[in-house]
């Protein structure tokens, strides 16, 4: 369903991930991800990765989702994105991956990019309906055997420019 055809929903906020929101953020990252990231590494990309943004998307204030890119060279890499599956086919995800286009424009990158796997049907759909191309495989991207699509979103010619790292507000 088209986000236009969807009702509004006033308690939706993007806003960046605070160290408190850790656990929530892990506990839909262990739900989401046959080897997901622990807290040490998202408290690693909070405090010591200069090129990374975190964010959370809070409905009336609980965590029902969140994403990690790194911000580098022009280029927007979406390193984590995911839903709580209790919340999951509402919008959220389109929502969310649109935000993050917008954070690219707004960083004056160049292009988005993300690898994905190629059962990860949902994720292509969602990927696809933005505007995001596949670019190419990565073989055993996530272990023997494991290839990955790579996508990619390229900003209309013009929009970006140069980018330096670090971290961005929004
Ligand atoms: C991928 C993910 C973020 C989508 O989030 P979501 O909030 O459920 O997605 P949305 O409700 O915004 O759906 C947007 C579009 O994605 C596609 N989609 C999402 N879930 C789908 C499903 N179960 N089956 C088919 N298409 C699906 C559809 O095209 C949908 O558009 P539509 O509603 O007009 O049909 C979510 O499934 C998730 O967190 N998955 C686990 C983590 C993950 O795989 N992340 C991506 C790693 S590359």
């Amino acid at each position: 369903m088209p986000d236009s055809d969807r009702p509004a929903d006033d308690r939706l906020r993007f806003a960046p991930m605070r160290r408190a929101d850790i656990d929530a953020v892990v506990r839909i990252e262990t739900e989401s991800f046959p080897t997901p990231w622990h807290h040490g590494h998202f408290l690693h990309e909070l405090d010591h990765n200069p090129y990374s943004v975190n964010r959370v998307l809070r409905c009336g204030g609980a965590v029902v989702g969140y994403a990690s890119v790194w911000i580098l060279d022009a280029e927007l890499q979406v390193n984590k994105i995911a839903i709580d599956p209790a919340h999951r086919r509402k919008g959220y995800g389109r929502r969310l991956m649109r935000r993050l286009l917008t954070l690219a424009a707004e960083m004056r990158c160049r292009r988005v990019s993300l690898e994905v796997r190629p059962t990860n049907r949902e994720a292509r759909k969602l990927y696809l309906k933005l505007g995001f191309v596949e670019a190419g495989r990565r073989a055993d991207y996530y272990g023997p055997g494991e290839p990955a699509i790579l996508m990619r979103w390229v900003l209309p010619e013009g929009e970006g420019d140069v980018v330096g790292p670090g971290r961005s507000e929004v």
